[in-house]
C-alpha cells in the first residue's frame, strides 16, 4: 500500500522575501528546478525596486511584487501591508533571503513557526550587520551561517541548521562573505526542504522538532559533503 504523505506534496507553497543581489534566492529556484526541493515558489516580494533578485525570479517564470517601504509612514503599516501581499499566496513557509527589514512584532506573531531566515554567522554570535567584519575582528577561527525560525527578538529564534567555515589566515571580509555564502547556497534548500517534508517544525514553545525528536542545538550541516550531522556527531541525519 502506498501511503501519501500530504505535508511533502510538490504544492507546498512559500514566498520568499528578498532586499537585494538575491543568490540564496537563485539557489532556492535552482533546487526545485532540479527536483531537490519539493515547494512551489509562489511569489518573490521585494522591499527595494532595484533587487537584482527580482530579475532572478523573473527569468525563473516566478511572479514577483515590489512594495516600497518609503511609502509607508511605520513598520506597522507597511507590515500589515505586506503580510496581505503574503498571504495572497497562502503560503506554508515564508522565507527571508537577504531580506533587511526589522519585522513588527504583529508581522512576526502571524507567521509564528511559518518565517524562516538565514543569516551569515553562527547563531548566537555575531546577531546583526556586519558578521564577516566583526568575525574577523573578534579573531574566532570558525565562522559560518545559520539557519533559524524568526522570533520577535532580531536574529534571536532558534537556529536549526547551520555550516561552519574555517576563518584563514589572510582573509578579509570578502573572502570569508564568499566562503560563507557559498556554503549558505547548499544549506538554504535543505532546510527548506526538511520543513516542506514535514521532518523540522517549532512548536508552541519555540522548539525546534526534528524528526519528532526536540533538537537542543542546531543540525552541523557538512560543508564538503552537503550531508547534515547532529552536532554531537551522535546520530546521523538522513537528507
Ligand atoms: C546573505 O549572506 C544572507 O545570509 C544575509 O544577506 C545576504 C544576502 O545575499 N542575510 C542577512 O544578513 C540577514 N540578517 P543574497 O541576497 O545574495 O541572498
Amino acid at each position: 500500500m502506498v501511503v501519501m504523505n500530504l505535508d511533502s506534496t510538490p504544492e507546498f507553497p512559500i514566498v520568499v522575501l528578498i532586499s537585494g543581489r538575491g543568490s540564496n534566492l537563485q539557489s532556492i529556484i535552482d533546487a526545485v528546478a532540479a527536483g531537490s526541493l519539493p515547494v512551489t515558489i509562489c511569489a518573490v516580494i521585494s522591499n527595494r525596486p532595484d533587487a537584482d533578485g527580482l530579475q532572478r525570479a523573473r527569468r525563473a517564470g516566478i511572479e514577483t511584487r515590489v512594495l516600497d517601504h518609503r511609502g509607508f509612514d511605520d513598520r506597522e503599516s507597511y507590515d500589515t501591508a505586506l503580510q496581505k501581499l503574503i498571504d495572497t499566496c497562502k503560503p506554508r513557509l515564508v522565507v527571508l533571503a537577504g531580506y533587511m527589514r526589522i519585522l513588527s512584532p504583529a508581522f512576526v506573531a502571524h507567521y509564528n513557526g511559518r518565517l524562516i531566515n538565514i543569516h551569515p554567522s553562527l547563531l548566537p554570535a555575531f546577531q546583526g550587520l556586519h558578521t564577516h567584519a566583526r568575525a574577523l575582528e573578534s579573531g574566532v577561527r570558525k565562522h559560518g551561517a545559520s539557519v533559524h525560525y524568526v522570533t520577535e527578538e532580531l536574529d534571536g529564534g532558534p537556529p536549526f541548521l547551520q555550516v561552519e567555515v574555517p576563518v584563514l589566515e589572510n582573509d578579509t571580509e570578502e573572502s570569508l562573505a564568499a566562503r560563507v555564502l557559498e556554503q549558505e547556497h547548499r544549506m538554504y534548500p535543505v532546510a527548506i526542504r526538511w520543513i516542506a517534508e514535514g521532518r523540522v517544525s517549532m512548536d508552541a514553545e519555540g522548539h525546534v522538532v526534528l524528526d519528532r525528536l526536540l533538537l537542543d542545538s542546531p543540525v552541523r550541516f557538512q560543508a564538503d559533503t552537503g550531508q547534515g550531522n547532529e552536532s554531537k556527531g551522535m546520530k546521523h541525519v538522513e537528507i
